[in-house]
């Protein structure tokens, strides 16, 4: 009979040394039996549960389902909080914290007698941070997210979050709505548990990590109240335990083919910018080389077929009744537009996953021949004014302003862009191109979602609804329109963006992927000259942050935190 594997939770909890004696008993004024100690998988539940995060708030909750699986299968779950990214209350930005946040999680794993892990996810940034710091460690690994809100209702409209936030803004900037009407809104936009119900940041990345093959199918669309997200949750608990004795260990799954079968589900959900960073941050945490130009060659060609806001018309709970991911997910495989032998946290392939799913409202999710756009990859531009590269989601621009040159109207800053916009002087006109400079991940710092900077109110009052946008600064998964964004290099890090002058020609070209400042390399050089980097933070994190960070291209995690260093057992000090 072949010999049972040692866990690693066996370096602190078996034996009957001093040091198993001290880890066991300390843990017994917890009220657990011996009976827990012995030898079974310790599955830690990462939870980023937080009254501060609203949309992760229900988390403990589930933790108590994911902890039933776990018992099911003969585990011994064990829950753990770590820093969560709540993104509608953190300032400056949550993604300041993202990296900060891996590292609690990464050394919080690391350090602690566990043998697989659950993220509990939910919120934006806490997807990504926390599969940051789990790649790096690569211990067998399984995402819960907390599922979406209810769709909003207000006054009989469906309004989704954040969407609806942009619009009303410029209906009221615009005077066709009031401000008593406006805030009335608040209440129907956000009426139960969960996270954004749109396809922003938050749907985008539990919809990637149910594509890339680290959540169970189902993942992403079930309504956080939906009774089958706490049945989700017990059979994630079930299944990490089997998943520690077979060792199927996050980089079994997350494999080049996982990445690129994600940024092409990404394109047929018409997915948020903000995955381009993540993924390639998460890519390059388990040993994967995905760059800018993969997003690039897999999205091309991929029709957005699902009719979601902020591209479309529906909400999450309507992609849920009409049958979720894994009705895209099928559609694509038998398309061959992804891999269906990429293995899961199933054990099983995508295929095996996914083959009997059934769409059951074809207007929600549409047939090939009826895509929502016809491009739905993200576009990755390049030129004198992006050497590194710029995204562009297709699905949410003007078709016609995919090809445009506009002279440039410059924000030095987003307070110089809040200050002048609303100026009723301002030379700008609808074929101006706006430009913001310093809100990268080294200029704000942090990267803020800025980059769809709202229009003039005077050109909104005459019915202008967009204009080309441009910055080194990202742009919620929420928002919408013809907006060029993580501008590489950024303007702190002294790339072209910080040279672009008030009245200089820009062009836009998505068909061919060009972004062209037109103005000559000598003048270029000359503006050189006189340009100075911002003073840098001198103290504190953000000092650690504007230090380390890496630029849009490459994920804009901190460069020494890149790679995966395992799980190897610490040494013990007592
Ligand atoms: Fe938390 Fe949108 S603000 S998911």
């Amino acid at each position: 009979m072949a010999e049972r594997r040692k866990l690693r939770s066996e370096a602190w909890f078996g034996g009957s040394s001093k040091d198993a004696f001290m880890h066991r008993s300390w843990m017994k004024n917890e009220g657990l039996p011996s009976d827990l100690f012995d030898g079974r998988p310790v599955i830690g539940i990462c939870n980023t549960w937080s009254e501060l995060t609203p949309c992760n708030a229900h988390l403990r909750d589930l933790a108590e389902r994911v902890k039933r699986g776990v018992y099911e299968a003969g585990g011994f779950p064990l829950e753990f909080p770590v820093t969560s990214l709540g993104e509608s209350n953190m300032r400056p930005t949550a993604m300041l914290f993202r990296n900060l946040a891996s590292m609690d999680v990464e050394e919080s794993i690391r350090a602690n007698p566990i043998d697989g892990v659950v993220l509990l996810v939910g919120c934006d940034k806490t997807t990504p941070s926390l599969v940051m710091g789990a790649a790096s460690c690569d211990l067998p690994t399984i995402v819960l997210s907390g599922g979406p809100m209810l769709n909003g209702d207000y006054r009989g409209e469906k309004i989704g979050s954040g969407t609806v936030v942009w619009r009303y803004h410029e209906e009221v900037k615009a005077g066709r709505m009031s401000v008593e009407s406006f805030l009335a809104a608040e209440a129907g936009m956000s009426r139960s548990a969960g996270s954004c119900m749109t396809m922003g940041t938050a749907s985008t990345m539990a919809s990637m990590v149910e594509a890339l093959g680290i959540a169970l199918p189902d993942n992403a669309a079930l309504p956080a109240v939906d009774a089958r997200r706490n049945a989700l949750a017990q059979l994630t608990g079930r299944r990490i335990v089997k998943m520690v004795h077979e060792d199927l260990v996050l980089s079994k799954i997350l494999t080049k083919t996982a990445f690129e079968n994600a940024i092409r589900v990404n394109g047929a959900i018409g997915g948020s910018t903000n995955a381009v960073l993540h993924l390639i941050a998460i890519a390059r945490r388990i040993g994967v080389d995905l760059t800018l130009a993969d997003w690039d060659r897999c999205g091309r060609g991929v029709p957005t077929i699902v009719d979601l806001q902020p591209s479309g018309r529906f909400l999450m709970e309507d992609f849920c009744y009409a049958g979720g991911l894994p009705v895209v997910m099928r559609m694509l495989a038998e398309k061959g537009i992804i891999d269906r032998d990429a293995l899961t946290v199933t054990g099983q392939s995508v295929w095996d996953n996914v083959n009997t799913a059934e769409n059951f409202n074809k207007e929600v999710i549409r047939d090939f021949d009826q895509a929502l756009a016809p491009e739905g990859g993200i576009a990755v531009l390049r030129g004198n004014l992006a050497p590194n590269g710029a995204v562009l989601k297709p699905s949410a621009a003007t078709e016609r302003l995919m090809v445009h040159r506009g002279r440039a109207v410059v924000f030095e800053s987003i307070e110089d862009y809040k200050k002048r916009i609303i100026d009723p002087d301002l030379d700008i006109d609808a074929s101006s191109v706006m430009v913001l400079k310093n809100c990268g991940p080294r200029g704000y710092p942090g990267m803020a979602e800025v980059g769809n900077m709202g229009l003039p109110p005077k050109l909104l009052a005459q019915g202008v609804e967009d204009m080309v946008r441009i910055s080194d600064a990202r742009m919620s998964g929420t928002a919408y329109g013809t907006v060029v964004l993580h501008v590489a290099p950024e303007a702190a890090a002294g790339g072209p963006l910080a040279l672009v002058r008030e009245g200089d020609m820009i062009e836009l070209d998505v068909p061919n992927r060009r972004l062209h400042l037109d103005v000559s390399d000598e003048e270029l050089e000359r503006r050189r000259g006189s340009w100075r980097a911002p003073e840098p933070p001198n103290s504190g994190y953000q000092s650690l942050y504007v230090s380390n960070v890496l630029q849009a291209d490459e994920g804009a995690d901190f460069g020494f935190l890149q790679g995966r260093r395992g799980a190897g057992i610490p040494r013990n000090s007592h």
